[in-house]
């Protein structure tokens, strides 16, 4: 029997999610039974593009859960709504698969796993960046020993991400939004668990993001913004993440070994 699953967020990404449900992998095994969006048109024109003439459409989260009891929460919204929207999905019994970033804090993150734990929900948090190919290879050779004990982690970021929308307005929006796909990534690569994280941030006039987002005199003028992640204290040893952004694109890892280094051009590649 195929589980029931209502999607709240039906915006950009919302489509990869959908797809995925029509994918060979997942098709057949799971009903979407209702969707959600504060933008009721949005909720309306992503169900009639995958043919969820069934689904209950809503703007709010409550009420289409209450409707249609589903066992499963889809959550494709907003970072800044993602807490309050896996606390409703807990509180009406469902298991909830939320997008990245899980929280923006520590201690927000604490308190969602200390409430799936009272519900005896799963809450999952998606994390695909380690799952493609490039990334994967990459793992294996490490883990080979390809090129001795890792010693350290080097990662670009450069790809210009203006995709519009909530990012556009974000403070810390690389940190808190986007840095988790590169840092999930090095710490697939590494096999590591990080202990701790250091971050020094900076947001610069022209950026084009948060409160830098005003005219400059340049406007045509590339815009950059630069976020050095810096010093991964990891068990068993110490790697370096490095992120910056601009318009140019290039993303990749570099490791560093005891024998030799690799370099991942593109780790989006597939
Ligand atoms: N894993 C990945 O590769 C990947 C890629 C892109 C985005 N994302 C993540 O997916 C999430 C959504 O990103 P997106 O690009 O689709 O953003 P988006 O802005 O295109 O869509 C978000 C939707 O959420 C809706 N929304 C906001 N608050 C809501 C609420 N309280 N209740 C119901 N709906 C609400 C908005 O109206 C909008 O339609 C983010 O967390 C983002 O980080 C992940």
């Amino acid at each position: 029997m195929a589980f029931r699953a209502v999607l709240v967020g039906c915006g950009a990404m919302s489509k990869g999610w959908l797809s995925a449900l029509d994918g060979d992998l997942l098709k057949g095994r799971v009903q979407v039974v209702g969707s959600v969006d504060l933008d009721r048109a949005t909720a309306e024109a992503r169900a009639a593009e995958f043919g969820l003439s069934d689904a209950v459409i809503g703007t709010g989260l409550d009420a289409v859960l209450a409707q249609t009891k589903p066992d499963l929460l889809f959550d494709v919204a907003v970072p800044s709504v993602r807490q309050s929207i896996v606390e409703t999905g807990l509180a009406h019994g469902c298991h909830v698969l939320s997008e990245k970033p899980m929280a923006a804090t520590l201690a927000a993150g604490r308190a969602l796993v200390e409430k799936a734990q009272a519900a005896g929900r799963v809450h999952a948090v998606v994390q695909n960046r380690r799952f493609i190919a490039g990334v994967r290879r990459i793992q294996r050779f490490l883990d080979e020993g390809g090129i001795g004990e890792l010693t350290a982690l080097h990662c670009d970021f450069f790809i210009g991400a203006h995709f519009g929308g909530f990012r556009e307005v974000m403070e810390n929006v690389l940190l808190l939004d986007m840095a988790i796909h590169t840092l999930d990534a090095a710490r697939f690569m590494a096999g590591k668990t990080p202990l701790a994280v250091y971050c020094h941030e900076t947001n610069p006039r022209g950026s084009g993001m948060g409160t830098a987002r005003r005219p400059t005199p340049f406007s045509s003028f590339p815009t950059t913004l630069r976020s050095p992640i810096a010093a991964l204290g990891c068990r068993g040893g110490q790697y370096e993440l490095g992120k910056r952004v601009a318009l140019h694109r290039h993303q990749g890892h570099a490791a560093l070994g005891w024998r030799g280094s690799v370099r991942g051009q593109d780790s989006r590649e597939r």
